[in-house]
């Protein structure tokens, strides 16, 4: 990490830096994938996770061009971040009992490498553009629409969960005993100081 021996001494060492752990990181994501592909139960989460492996390793041929124009090698730092997240997500899998809840916790668990990856992106971005790197930025950001796009795809497959009519299924219809009668509308009706007032007008007009 070089936290202690101190060897990131400049904006340029400290993108190198999130660059080697970032590799890191999408090679550790490729070899997680299959496990997830093989315990997802819902097909289309299934076919999310297989087009996000082959996006993985799309996304680490993009990291391996900018390493070229940065005329550096590609060696993986260890990243322990990401050990964590997969780690912590193995280790949910191993105890769910269940398909649908597993495939609850593997939205989750993705979810929670998709925000690793997004932040991780967004700030080499950022130092790119202020090293006058302008020449990575292309690759890494097609990189971070990736990871956002499927983000935004796990989003709405937990949303059509809890809300099965965006799926296309009816809506589970409310037991009669319980359903709630339509309020009948209500007309104005005059205050009972109107009515007063009414009276007087109709008493004085006797
Ligand atoms: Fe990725
Ligand atoms: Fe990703």
């Amino acid at each position: 990490m070089g936290f202690f021996t101190k060897d990131i001494k400049s904006l340029n060492d400290l993108f190198l830096h999130g660059l080697h752990d970032l590799y890191y990181a999408e090679n550790q994501i490729k070899k997680s994938l299959p496990d997830m592909i093989e315990r997802a139960t819902n097909p289309q989460l299934k076919t999310g996770f297989e087009k996000h492996l082959t996006e993985t390793e799309g996304q680490l041929h993009r990291l391996e061009q900018v390493f070229e124009l940065l005329e550096t090698e590609p060696d993986g730092e260890k990243c322990p971040a990401i050990d964590g997240i997969l780690k912590e997500g193995k280790e949910l899998m191993g105890e769910i009992e269940g398909d649908d809840v597993m495939d609850v916790g593997l939205i989750a668990a993705a979810q929670a490498v998709e925000h690793y990856e997004i932040t991780r992106y967004g700030a080499l971005i950022a130092w790119a553009t202020e090293l006058g790197r302008t020449d990575c930025v292309p690759l890494l950001k097609s990189n971070l629409d990736e990871e956002k796009a499927t983000d935004q795809r796990l989003t709405a497959m937990a949303e059509r969960r809890v809300n099965p009519k965006a799926e296309g299924k009816p809506a589970r219809s409310r037991p009669k005993s319980t359903a709630r009668r339509a309020k009948p509308k209500r007309t104005a009706r005059p205050t009972s100081k109107a009515k007063r007032n009414g009276a007087k007008k109709s008493r004085r007009r006797a």
